[in-house]
């Protein structure tokens, strides 16, 4: 074919203008000769890639660093070959269509109907965008047909994380459908690998479940479209040569920084090597990408640890606090939610109480949640009134402005609920812009908590969704906090907006949600907003760029949460984490409060049902929250007793200096009323240094069976270790750990 000589020709015109230019910007340019080796090191790992002298790009080793980086030129000869057939297996983009027969990375149908793709490595560029943040992009270019695909490596060394992602474009005489469009295409050596997985429904988010991957393909993704981890999350960890503990063997967590339909394919080739490709779901996706055009994939996250599971959490929640939560090395402000105090059920007098009860309990902020809205159809339940964001008349003659000022008075801060992507068909919205919503023109509407869609890909409702948050801050300048929640699913997928045009949905959806987000942190960039989605239907990397924290779960009961936030806590750090007391399941309010305290601490109470010694205990909770709330926002946390493995938990979190740490333990069976028989070894300390442990969080009347008076070393404390008299009579016990010398 004619065009692939002058598209080789010109492409290298185009490398040595590129060339010059990039020199002059400073940037690293890599070998255009034979056999050129990239390695992409963080600091303890290096991903490598190499490309032939055909130019196939290819990662040809992923594990531990090399002292010496030449050596890496050596390291695909020490590997048998065993076939033509086998070079493929590892590209670093699997093609679709040509001489690849696994899974791809990318398939498309070029302009002419052609389906085969090819991509050659053309160039590499190194630049340090900032201390402890390098990006390596590499480009790729099919020889025959005008079509790119520039893979982007964003590494921070310091947290031995790499972020992937994609940018396909094409000159081509028209446009060019892409079929899949991955983010990243990784490829592991081991021998054996180990998959831990998540899935859930509502209020039991998080439930791990690990297996030895076999052959052929396992596949992790979800088609729901909004609230998308909710059966499914994207995160996963993969153990390498033997299933990784807590402390010990080589794992791989890897997750998709994207709100959408998300894809993991996990494929044991038949070389018995593992090759790890995720995005966004190409289902019912396919997209029309203009010649010119960028398509620019989400990122795919991971971490590589040879020390356990623990220490990659410890290093994604040191890179999420400095790269990526929203105000992640800041604090957060504790509350009193209304939710599971009283539902729907509420007027002005009602909320006032409960403000003065905020006041009493002690924290900085009162959260109004849903069924403040609507007149027409009252929101008085969840089947109506969802879109009509006016304040229900009846509910709040006066608005939300005087319930503000009311939160001013008694010196506390004021949040509220929205849930602004959805609409109930009962509502004036759905009454003036049925073409707003997410529906089939010619089928039954089907509602998921009585609820559907509206069609973000529409900006004009973009701005709708914008408006709704925007018109709450210009009424009520003193709103210092939004709970965003999302509840229900996208059924019958159709945009009125998009016509022809319905394969980009899912994707323009997204896009829609983020560009709103966007705008909103343009106009108001410290607000907190938690995320929250019917419980925890949605947390990613993407959307954590905009929220504070997450709601994990609706399940607040603090048995189940000691192993959901168990869970969760692999992958974000506790700052992130909105915990509730609430009145779910059989513990003592001391036992839910501790449990809650593992995170970004809030109540949903009646407090005037506390008796005086639960208040009491409550009010004393919080002041001693609000002391050590700095070690759970942004110290180290180590897990330290699993509950999945006997009859106590215990999770600590310990200072950078390792001089102060807070240990919450429980008991989470009291089946044959042991409690804490064996000492529980400390992690992460100063093994030299002296330390002493103190009770705190007691509550009234109770005594400590701990001696604060005595002193162990780091060393006795990890290596023979401390006991919290866990006991039937004694099931939550908190310890402050203190350097004394
Ligand atoms: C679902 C959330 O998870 C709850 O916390 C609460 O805000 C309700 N929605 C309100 O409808």
């Amino acid at each position: 074919m004619n065009c692939s000589r002058k598209g080789r020709f010109s492409g290298r015109q185009t490398l040595s203008v590129a060339l010059a230019l990039a020199l002059c910007l400073g940037w690293n340019i890599g070998s255009l000769h034979a056999q050129t080796v990239i390695p992409i090191t963080t600091g303890s790992n290096a991903l490598v890639l190499e490309a032939n002298k055909e130019k196939d790009l290819s990662v040809i080793y992923f594990g531990k660093k090399l002292v010496n980086e030449q050596e890496y030129k050596m390291v695909s000869s020490v590997y048998r070959q065993t076939g033509d057939y086998s070079e493929q297996l590892n590209a670093a983009y699997t093609p679709a269509g040509s001489r690849n027969m696994v899974e791809p990375a990318i398939t498309v149908v070029h302009a002419d109907g052609n389906r085969s793709l090819d991509l050659r490595y053309v160039t590499h560029e190194q630049k340090q965008q900032a201390d402890n943040v390098s990006l390596y992009v590499i480009t790729l270019k099919d020889p025959v047909y005008d079509f790119e695909v520039k893979l982007h490596y964003k590494v921070y060394p310091r947290q031995d994380v790499i972020e992937q992602w994609s940018v396909i474009r094409h000159t081509e005489k028209g446009n060019v459908v892409l079929e899949k469009f991955a983010s990243a295409n990784l490829y592991l050596k081991a021998q054996g690998f180990w998959l831990n997985q998540y899935h859930g429904d509502w209020a039991k988010e998080m439930q791990p479940e690990e297996t030895r991957i076999t052959h052929g393909i396992k596949t992790i993704d979800t088609k729901l479209g909004t609230r998308t981890n909710l059966f499914l999350p994207s995160v996963f960890m993969v153990s390498l040569g033997k299933p990784a503990t807590e402390d010990e063997g080589t794992v791989l967590y890897g997750t998709l920084a994207y709100s959408g339909n998300f894809r993991t394919d996990l494929e044991l080739d038949f070389q018995d090597n593992l090759r790890i490709i995720s995005g966004i779901n190409n289902y019912a996706s396919p997209y029309t990408l203009k010649p010119g055009e960028e398509f620019v994939t989400p990122s795919f996250i991971h971490t590589l640890s040879d020390k356990g599971k623990g220490q990659a959490s410890r290093q994604l929640h040191d890179w999420a606090r400095n790269y990526r939560l929203l105000d992640g090395k800041g604090t957060r402000l504790t509350l009193l939610n209304n939710w599971e105090a009283t539902y729907f059920d509420f007027n002005e007098s009602k909320l006032k109480e409960l403000l003065r009860d905020t006041k009493k309990l002690g924290v900085d902020l009162f959260l109004l949640d849903d069924g403040w809205f609507a007149n027409k159809y009252p929101r008085n339940d969840d089947k109506a009134g969802l879109g009509d964001w006016q304040e229900n008349k009846s509910k709040l003659p006066n608005g939300v402005v005087s319930l503000v000022k009311e939160a001013a008075k008694n010196d506390v801060k004021f949040g509220i609920w929205v849930e602004p992507e959805m609409v109930n068909p009962k509502s004036e919205l759905y009454e003036k812009h049925p073409d707003w919503v997410v529906r089939q023109p010619a089928r039954n509407e089907h509602y998921f908590r009585n609820q559907l869609v509206l069609d973000l890909t529409n900006p004009t409702v973009q701005d709708f969704v914008f408006s709704v948050v925007d018109d709450l801050f210009k009424k009520n300048p003193g709103l210092a906090y939004i709970k965003w929640d999302c509840n229900a699913v996208i059924y019958n997928a159709h945009s009125a907006y998009l016509g022809k045009n319905q394969g980009h949905f899912y994707i323009e959806y997204m896009r829609g949600l983020y560009n709103v987000l966007k705008r909103l942190r343009e106009k108001y960039p410290t607000v907190p907003m938690m995320l929250c989605s019917g419980g925890g239907g949605r947390v990613d990397y993407e959307a954590l760029r905009y929220f504070t924290e997450y709601w994990p779960s609706d399940n607040t009961d603090p048995l189940e949460r000691i192993f959901m936030q168990w869970e969760y806590s692999y992958f974000y750090p506790a700052i992130a984490s909105a915990n509730h007391v609430t009145d779910w399941g059989k513990q003592p309010i001391k036992f839910r409060t501790d449990v809650a305290m593992m995170g970004k601490l809030g109540f949903d109470i009646v407090v005037s049902h506390l008796s005086a010694k639960d208040l009491a205990f409550c009010q004393n909770a919080i002041k001693e929250y609000n002391a050590f709330k700095p070690l759970i926002y942004q110290g180290d946390q180590f897990r330290l007793a699993d509950p999945r493995k006997g009859s106590v938990a215990s999770v600590a979190y310990l200072n950078k200096e390792q001089s102060e740490a807070v240990i919450f333990n429980y008991m989470v069976s009291s089946r044959y009323g042991e409690g804490s028989v064996y000492p529980i070894r400390l992690k992460g300390l100063d093994p030299a240094a002296m330390y002493s442990l103190q009770e705190i969080c007691l509550y009234p009347g109770t005594k400590t069976s701990i001696d604060g008076s005595k002193q162990y070393s780091g060393e006795f404390l990890m290596k023979i270790g401390f006991n919290p008299e866990l006991s039937t009579s004694r099931t939550s016990v908190v310890l402050k750990l203190q350097k004394v010398k």
